[in-house]
């Protein structure tokens, strides 16, 4: 048996206040779009149909290229989004039709719908939960033996039937054949002229199809409407992702402020400190200690790297290299085995080299940087004439002195030493010393001339 998903998400979602649509809005990581899509495919999904209609470039851009997605160009009510998605779905023997915002659902639980959906024999099968306050949402109407006879929403219910507290989420299972036929029959004769997905359950009832339930826990059914319910559910969702490194043997010392992305991976015995923020494609390997305060993103840290207090992005940190605190490692820089990178550093698409440290106060950019140099305190690579980049390279053993501003192009060869504030605008040979700075000149006796002579302009 195989299934496939349609995810409606052309809607605006008014009550965000935003001039984003709703679907967008990002909680841990993804927008919320990516979360249900990813939600879908983690259920084994074999195709996901997402239909998009208000912001449509943006949404499609948000989610993994080559995403199949149908435009709904008028929001005509989810009847309609679920017909236009049906339209774009490959045969399959079930379809699966979720919101743009439900990301606390489980993939599990949308696997077990599936099982008791073809289990039942139904030609749909809804999730359900009860909430203590069913306001606004589409309520499930039973008959006598309990079985599923409709679902009404909050505008089009008599009063007896407001008084039901299990609801729709909006989460179905259909045979697509069946859906397809009942969406054509369905109309916009109610409360909001719209065509309702809803509508499609009393149909099949009509038509003899038995329609099921599965009842989920209502935190799983937790739509995302406001800025509120969106801090939320993305709290509970970092929360879910920390559990699973912590069983995985990650440490984290106060996972309520450590945010993993869901493609970050982690190794066991990695430890997290407070306020780590990790996302992109990054991974961390065994015996690294993370934080306090570190942003990292799309980088790769090696076993036994130490970061703290920095922000690292695209960059490969080696084996035992150490890194802040106040760091900013940008695209393209590779820190080698038991290198540095230490106080208020910057460094941009450069290599240090194993044993190599940038201790103190520099900006290294389009640098190479051989083994077991040393670059002073203060050291700028003037990489930009204004026009174009250059690359400094540095050689092994070297040791540039504080203060040295390196005009790039240039190499300093392989044990040279430079001297403290020098101005380095040509190459430096191999262990030679080079010196680029005005000679010291000293006035003898200067003082006490000047002190006479500002007793003389005093009397
Ligand atoms: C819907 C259900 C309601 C259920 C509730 C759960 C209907 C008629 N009602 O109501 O029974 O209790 O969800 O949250 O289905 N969408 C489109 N195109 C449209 C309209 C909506 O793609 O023309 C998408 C929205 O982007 C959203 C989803 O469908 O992701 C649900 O739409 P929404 O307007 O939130 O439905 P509710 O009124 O909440
Ligand atoms: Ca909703």
């Amino acid at each position: 048996m195989t299934f496939n998903a349609i995810v409606l998400a052309a809607g605006k979602g008014t009550r965000m206040n935003s001039s984003r649509a709703k679907v967008l809005h990002e909680a841990a990581g993804l927008p919320l779009v990516g979360w249900m899509h990813r939600i879908a495919a983690d259920a084994g999904a074999t195709q996901v149909v997402v239909v998009v209609g208000y912001q449509a470039d943006e949404v499609t851009a948000a989610l993994p290229a080559g995403t199949a997605t149908a435009t709904q160009d008028v929001q005509g009510g989810t009847g309609h989004a679920a017909a236009v998605g049906l339209d774009r779905l490959e045969p399959c023997d079930v379809v699966v039709v979720l919101p743009g915002d439900m990301p606390l659902i489980r993939p599990e639980t949308i696997a077990a719908l599936v099982d008791t959906h073809i289990a039942a024999g139904a030609g749909a099968t809804v999730l359900t939960v009860d909430l203590d306050d069913p306001t606004g949402y589409g309520r499930v109407v039973r008959d006598d033996r309990g079985a599923v006879v409709a679902i009404v929403e909050h505008g089009d219910a008599a009063p007896d039937q407001r008084k039901i507290t299990e609801v729709n989420t909006s989460v179905y299972a259909f045979d697509p054949r069946l859906l397809g036929s009942a969406l054509a029959t369905v109309g916009s004769h109610n409360a909001q002229g719209e065509r309702y997905l809803t509508d499609v359950i009393a149909r099949m009832v009509d038509d003899g199809h038995p329609v099921a339930r599965v009842v989920a826990d209502p935190a799983e059914g937790a739509g995302v409407n406001s800025h509120d319910q969106l801090a939320c559910a993305a709290a509970e969702l970092r929360r879910r992702i920390n559990t699973r490194w912590m069983e995985a043997g990650v440490f984290i010392e106060d996972p309520a402020r450590v945010s993993i992305g869901v493609e970050v991976t982690l190794a066991p015995d990695v430890r997290l400190w407070g306020d780590v923020h990790l996302a992109g494609d990054t991974s961390v390997a065994s015996g690294a200690e993370l934080g306090p305060s570190v942003h990292i993103s799309d980088s790769t840290i090696a076993e036994g790297a130490r970061v703290w207090y920095s922000v690292v992005r695209g960059t490969s940190i080696g084996r035992r290299a150490e890194v802040g605190p106040f760091v900013s490692l940008r695209h393209g820089t590779v820190l080698d085995e038991a290198s540095k990178a230490g106080t208020f550093v910057e460094i941009k698409a450069s290599v240090v080299g194993p044993g190599s440290k940038v201790p103190h106060l520099s900006y290294v950019g389009d640098a190479t940087i051989g083994a077991n140099s040393n670059i002073g305190a203060g050291t700028i690579t003037a990489n930009y004439d204004g026009y174009r980049k250059h690359r400094t390279v540095i050689g092994d053993g070297v040791r540039i002195g504080s203060d040295n501003v390196l005009v790039a192009p240039v190499e300093v060869g392989d044990g040279a030493w430079t001297g403290a504030g020098s101005v380095i605008t040509t190459d430096v040979a191999p262990d030679a010393l080079a010196v680029a700075r005005s000679q010291q000149r000293e006035v003898p006796g200067y003082a006490q001339r000047r002190q006479a002579r500002a007793d003389e302009e005093k009397a």
